[in-house]
């Protein structure tokens, strides 16, 4: 793992979930209801690490496995590649609360940083083009994923 990153959602964007739930637009509301009110980012260099740190997490007693979204195995059709744990949190601090997990490479997420800004820019010029072109790059950033996984696998070897 090389980094983690996390954050509390945006009270506007929890009370927007909230209202369209026909729900109470409240922090007890947003932390009983929505599962990523709490969200963790890990970052890791290579695709095995992301594999071996979910695999990690899923077998900690403290949490329980609510859901798990392996979108690098079957990555979205605008080729986001990261996968998501949702965890329960039943020891600790945080008991009772969930935690949405993302697990993805330093390359992957780079390419979902610049994907994310684009996504809620109201007007994207060359909008096809654009999103053929980030396809593209989802698609060589996950090759080139595969390629530094190979090396390093044969330094390792050596
Ligand atoms: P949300 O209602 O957006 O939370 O989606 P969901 O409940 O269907 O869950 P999903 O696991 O698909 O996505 C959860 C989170 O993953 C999003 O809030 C984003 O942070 C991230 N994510 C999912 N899809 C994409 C994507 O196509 N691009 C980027 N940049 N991030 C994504
Ligand atoms: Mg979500």
């Amino acid at each position: 793992m090389l980094y983690t990153t996390s954050r509390i959602k945006a009270p506007a964007s929890a009370c927007r979930k909230l209202r369209q739930r026909g729900l109470a637009p409240t922090a007890q509301a947003a932390l009983a209801h929505l599962r990523d009110t709490v969200g963790v980012r890990v970052i890791c260099a290579f695709q095995d690490d992301v594999y071996q740190m979910a695999r990690y997490l899923e077998e900690r007693p403290a949490f329980a496995v609510l859901q798990t979204k392996d979108y690098i195995s079957r990555p979205k059709e605008n080729g986001y590649r990261s996968y998501h744990l949702i965890l329960g949190i039943l020891d600790g601090p945080g008991k009772g609360a969930t935690v949405e997990v993302q697990l993805r490479t330093i390359a992957t997420d780079c390419w979902a940083s610049l994907e994310h800004q684009i996504k809620y820019k109201r007007q994207v010029p060359h909008e096809g083009l654009v999103r053929e072109e980030l396809k593209r790059c989802a698609d060589e950033i996950a090759s080139v994923d595969l390629s530094m996984e190979t090396i390093r696998e044969l330094l390792e070897g050596a």
